[in-house]
């Protein structure tokens, strides 16, 4: 057996998901925006890596997730690229990158692709994005659908509240999901939505959903992973389990190193040339 068909069988593809879902086995996803942390993930056994917009808030101290530009999409997709030799890698395209037309979406998702490296892209809506995707799917290009609060749209909801829980509102993110597997999304992140919801989507689509505060029937589920780290102390939604605490470990290192410094204990004798 060739290297190269050796590592073809250890990726994972959009196939792969599907299968997974097929077979009932859940789907663990984690965002990612740098080649160590990708590395780390990946080593550890993650599906997916999401080069998510929440890079705005994570990495450049934004209130939103809008500022996020396609030229900083496609650096951080670049090094997760890198680091990821398992995971399928997929980048979010950033807000008013794939709004304004189909054609740009299409362009701006191939810039992703072809310089970044990633496997799929990843956008917000649904009726207003399908013509965009189904130009981006027919190309070859695997899209990820994204319903439920979608962040991108602060502005015109004015809050992060869970959606889908008046019914008039549910059915609209139920047939948007419809219009997604339609248009051959891959696909979909269901966020902040009860979770009688998400599984009566689940349910309908044959493509994979991806939940974040979503309910456990979800196929996967995925989360910020500097929330699930511990290491944004001031961002405590009800979906989100805290695995480590990486901010106390870094603050308590640091000061410690501070100390040490100050001391004159580091450096060492056996620290030292
Ligand atoms: O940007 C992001 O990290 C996301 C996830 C929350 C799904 O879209």
């Amino acid at each position: 057996m060739s290297v190269n068909k050796k590592i073809k069988e250890k990726t994972v593809t959009t196939l792969r998901l599907q299968e997974m879902k097929n077979a009932g086995i859940k789907i663990s996803c984690l965002t990612a925006y740098d080649a160590l942390t990708a590395n780390i993930f990946d080593e550890s056994g993650i599906d997916l890596l999401l080069v998510g917009d929440s890079l705005g808030n994570v990495f450049q101290g934004e209130e939103t997730t809008l500022p996020v530009t396609l030229e900083q999409t496609i650096y951080h997709s670049k090094a997760v690229v890198k680091g990821a030799k398992r995971a399928l890698v997929v980048s979010d395209m950033p807000f008013m990158t794939y709004q304004v037309s189909a054609n740009e979406a299409f362009r701006n998702a191939g810039r992703l692709m072809k310089e970044a490296g990633c496997s799929a892209v990843k956008l917000e809506g649904g009726k207003n994005v399908t013509k965009a995707i189904r130009k981006m799917t027919e190309a070859g290009i695997p899209v990820m659908g994204h319903l439920g609060l979608t962040p991108q749209s602060i502005n015109k909801f004015g809050s992060y509240r869970a959606r889908g829980k008046d019914p008039d509102e549910a059915q609209h993110i139920i047939d948007d999901a419809q219009r997604l597997q339609d248009a051959g999304a891959f696909a979909v992140v269901l966020e902040k939505i009860p979770a009688s919801l998400g599984k009566k989507i689940t349910e309908m689509l044959e493509i994979p959903t991806i939940g974040i505060g979503a309910g456990a029937h979800c196929d996967g589920q995925i989360l910020v992973y500097t929330d699930m780290m511990g290491l944004t102390v001031d961002f405590n939604p009800r979906f989100v389990r805290q695995y480590a605490e990486l901010n106390k470990v870094y603050t308590e290192s640091v000061k410690q190193y501070i100390e040490d410094v100050q001391s004159n204990d580091f450096p060492n004798e056996s620290e030292s040339y």
